[in-house]
């Protein structure tokens, strides 16, 4: 299997800090806190990268389980693991997040700038699959490009930063190229019910967010 992140993977998080100023850090980890993440819960993180969010996780003990496709990305998580919390024990699987079937398993899915990764058509396949493999009271985090609102000047702005990153994804990891999705849109169409919307800026500008869905028993 062709690894689409094996040029760009090992840069992937100094160039999001880069772009972002460490605010798509920030929007990564904006949910895992003590209120959101009891020691025990079952956490799975889908395309889960160099995955700092994940290891925030399990430091607030909660039982972690990541999912990746790349071999580069899964090996940049476990350098991140071994360099900062080597004492955790973090379950890996090396795979595509649609043949992982551990339906009803999880108390909270997170998907941090996973989605966009794929067409419409197909994120809507995926945020059901994830949705599925929560619990019937499970949390569904979803963390990305803010859907661009305001004024003109500030709508522009922020459609030409997506855009951008989202070239750069498509020319080095034939990522789909599309607009920004409107996550709690489909959240909700999916059944759940959104609780919770943080959001990050740059230039003073809500560029990105956080989204926590729950399903609803
Ligand atoms: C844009 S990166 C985001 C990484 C990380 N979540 C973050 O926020 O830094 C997307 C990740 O999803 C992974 N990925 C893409 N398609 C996947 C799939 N079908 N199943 C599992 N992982 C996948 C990629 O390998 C990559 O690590």
């Amino acid at each position: 299997m062709r690894d689409k992140y094996r040029y760009i993977g090992p840069v992937y998080d100094f160039l999001s800090n880069l772009y972002s100023g460490k605010n798509i850090h920030r929007c990564k980890t904006a949910m895992l806190d003590v209120e959101t993440v009891k020691p025990g819960d079952r956490i799975l993180f889908a395309g889960v990268g160099h995955g700092r969010d994940a290891i925030r996780a399990a430091e607030l003990g909660a039982d972690v389980t990541v999912v990746d496709l790349s071999e580069t990305m899964l090996r940049k998580f476990g350098e991140a693991q071994e360099s900062e919390a080597p004492h955790l024990t973090i379950r890996r699987i090396h795979n595509d997040i649609m043949k992982v079937d551990e339906f009803g398993q999880y108390d909270m899915v997170v998907a941090n700038f996973f989605l966009n990764v794929f067409d419409e058509t197909m994120m809507v396949r995926v945020l059901e699959h994830l949705i599925q493999l929560g619990n019937a009271e499970a949390s569904v985090v979803v963390g990305d490009f803010c859907y661009p609102t305001g004024n003109v000047l500030s709508r522009t702005f922020k459609k030409l930063y997506w855009y951008m990153a989202v070239f750069i994804f498509w020319l080095f990891a034939n990522n789909a190229f599309h607009k920004i999705y409107n996550y709690p849109e489909h959240m909700r169409r999916l059944g759940l019910e959104v609780t919770e919307k943080k959001h990050f800026k740059l230039l003073n500008m809500d560029c990105y967010w956080s989204i926590l869905g729950r399903k609803q028993a």
